[in-house]
């Protein structure tokens, strides 16, 4: 046989209790449940606005992370109504420190058309829910999953680790989501596909992690097919990661008393709408002389101070290394035009990246600004 022949058969759901999968992964499930923020209780039914707003957050952040963010935000915006009514600049503000900020403008976004278009009530559909803003098709099949209970199976990281080990995929990522999708569609039972989704999304954080997996308290213990090879962690395969090149870049803190000269991003791009200190072009073939000419314009300052060291960022496409250069001017200096003042205490409230949050407590040295 082919070691082609080979590897499909072992990508084929394995013979035996095939039709049990689903009751036993249920079965798990109702003993070993998280108990999240936006989870519902046994018997409860999920509320679509906690499910919506719990799948953005945790697109690319983890569940811990999210938690706190989370409450702040129901208690702040208990309903998608009240968030569709809110300003953006006070969403962002809000979602500082999450990442991703393009996630939050379609949050936004997402909000107002629920309430201008569907009267405050979320679709129901898979259909329905993709149409909306920052909704794609995990997202879409979770809060249908999840939120409706329609008999759908999202396929998030943790899933596809699962299931690729389940079922020894032996294609590599991404090339395998369509397969993997398939097979992840065969451990939903004829109800409740919202916990059965759930159900392998804790197995995959709890018990099937990346590595050291505890196969040994795992429902598919017997049935798993990278375990019965003894290779389970070398699951999923994956493609070789293309990364793209080290960008550089200056930023500059630039200081008046107890205040710092700051400017709000273009609203569409990378951290569209956030709060930035000046900063240069970020670029992979950066010259340090034309990054520095980028310097914001001020008569009184006629000497830079460099910092020791540099800022590391890494973003999804690329790392980034900012220098950091530092200055004060004197009381009442106007802000160069499209800048402004703002105190150093109230830094806090602005929609600040991490990355800007580096920046700063570089240049102002220590621990300047706390996140609320
Ligand atoms: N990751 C993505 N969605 C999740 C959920 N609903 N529960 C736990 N982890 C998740």
């Amino acid at each position: 046989m082919s070691l082609l022949a080979t590897r499909k058969k072992i990508s084929e759901p394995v013979k035996g209790p095939v039709d049990d999968r689903p009751a036993l992964l249920l079965a798990w499930y109702d003993r070993h449940r998280r108990r999240l923020p936006w989870r519902a209780l046994p018997g409860e039914h999920a509320d679509p606005y906690r499910v919506w707003l719990s799948e953005i957050m945790l697109q690319q952040t983890t569940v811990k992370a999210v938690g706190p963010y989370f409450e702040k935000f129901v208690a702040r915006w208990p309903d998608v109504g009240a968030m569709g009514r809110a300003g953006l600049d006070d969403v962002l503000r809000m979602w500082a420190g999450l990442g991703y900020y393009s996630r939050a403008r379609n949050l936004h976004a997402c909000a107002v058309t629920v309430l201008r278009e569907h009267g405050g009530v979320f679709p129901d559909s898979e259909d329905g829910l993709r149409a909306l803003p920052g909704i794609g098709p995990y997202t879409a099949a979770a809060i249908a999953a999840i939120a409706f209970d329609r008999r759908t199976m999202p396929v998030d990281g943790n899933i596809e680790r699962v299931v690729s080990r389940l079922f020894a995929v032996e294609d590599a990522l991404p090339q395998a989501k369509p397969r993997i999708r398939e097979l992840a569609a065969t451990l939903l039972g004829p109800s409740r596909a919202g916990d059965s989704a759930q159900a392998l999304m804790d197995l995959g954080s709890s018990i099937c992690t990346p590595k050291k997996p505890v196969c040994s308290l795992c429902p598919f213990n017997d049935d798993c097919a990278a375990r019965a090879r003894g290779d389970q962690e070398t699951f999923p395969r994956k493609a070789p990661k293309k990364i793209g090149a080290l960008r550089r870049g200056a930023a500059f803190v630039v200081t008046r008393g107890d205040e710092l000269l700051v400017r709000t991003r273009e609203a569409k791009g990378l951290l569209g709408g956030m709060t930035e200190v000046p900063n240069s072009d970020w670029l992979a073939e950066q010259d340090d002389e034309a990054a520095l000419a980028q310097a914001p314009a001020f008569k009184a300052v006629s000497r830079w101070h460099r910092k020791v060291g540099v800022v590391t960022h890494v973003f999804t496409h690329f790392p980034l290394e900012l220098v950091v250069y530092t200055a004060s001017v004197a009381a009442r200096t106007r802000a160069p035009a499209g800048m402004r003042w703002v105190p150093i205490a109230t830094l806090r409230d602005e929609a600040l990246p991490n990355v800007m949050r580096k920046v700063i407590a570089h240049g102002l040295g220590g621990d300047s600004i706390r996140r609320s």
